[in-house]
């Protein structure tokens, strides 16, 4: 049974497109049904064209409850196996991450450094080694369970800029690793 994946995307989009080119190479045994941005102007959009998977948009609406109850019925619609918040810098409400399995990636070694401003936070406070994390969404912020962790060095020079990329390129390994992983224990648990 092929599984099916839900990316939410914010930003560049450099880790949906990793995940997307893993599954079209066959490293992930999966497709990604879709990618749904709230930013209907980010980079994530253009990558998504080129690379031939649906985009939906969802832009952020000043009735919180109503967009949340949107995201729920378009993640219903489409039935993932495995939502994948890759870049998506909006809280998941409870429901969401109660029904769907939620994973998410985070440029710190989580419980380090939570929030939106990880990176920055880390060189704030001087720390030598920071990292990546993928872990499980629950209703907190970056609190789920901790799936997979790698390390990265803080070098001396580093700004924010500089570090997150060099996290980034760990964050795609880990995730696309992490994924073809969780995807294919499904696979096993089938009957
Ligand atoms: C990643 O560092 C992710 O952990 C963070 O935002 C970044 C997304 O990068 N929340 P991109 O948009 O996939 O390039």
């Amino acid at each position: 049974m092929s599984r099916s994946i839900l990316i939410l995307a914010s930003g560049t989009g450099s880790l949906a497109q990793a995940i997307i080119v893993a599954t079209q190479s066959g490293e992930i045994s999966g497709n990604v049904i879709g990618v749904l941005t709230d930013q209907p102007d980010a980079q994530v959009v253009a990558k998504c064209a080129v690379l031939e998977i649906p985009i939906i948009t969802h832009p952020m609406s000043s009735d919180r409850k109503s967009w949340d109850a949107e995201l729920f019925l378009i993640a219903q619609s489409l039935n993932p196996s495995l939502v994948v918040s890759a870049g998506f810098m909006r809280i998941l409400a409870p429901e969401f991450v109660s029904t769907f399995k939620v994973i998410n990636s985070h440029p710190a070694l989580l419980p380090k450094f939570p929030g939106a401003h990880a990176v920055r936070d880390a060189l704030a406070a001087k720390a030598s080694v920071t990292g990546a994390t993928i872990h499980w969404v629950d209703s907190g912020i970056d609190t789920g369970k901790v799936i997979a962790q790698q390390e990265v060095q803080v070098l001396a020079d580093d700004t924010e800029a500089v570090l997150h990329e060099r996290i980034k390129i760990v964050e795609r390994g880990l995730i696309v690793a992490t994924i073809s992983d969780l995807l294919a224990s499904m696979e096993n648990t089938d009957e």
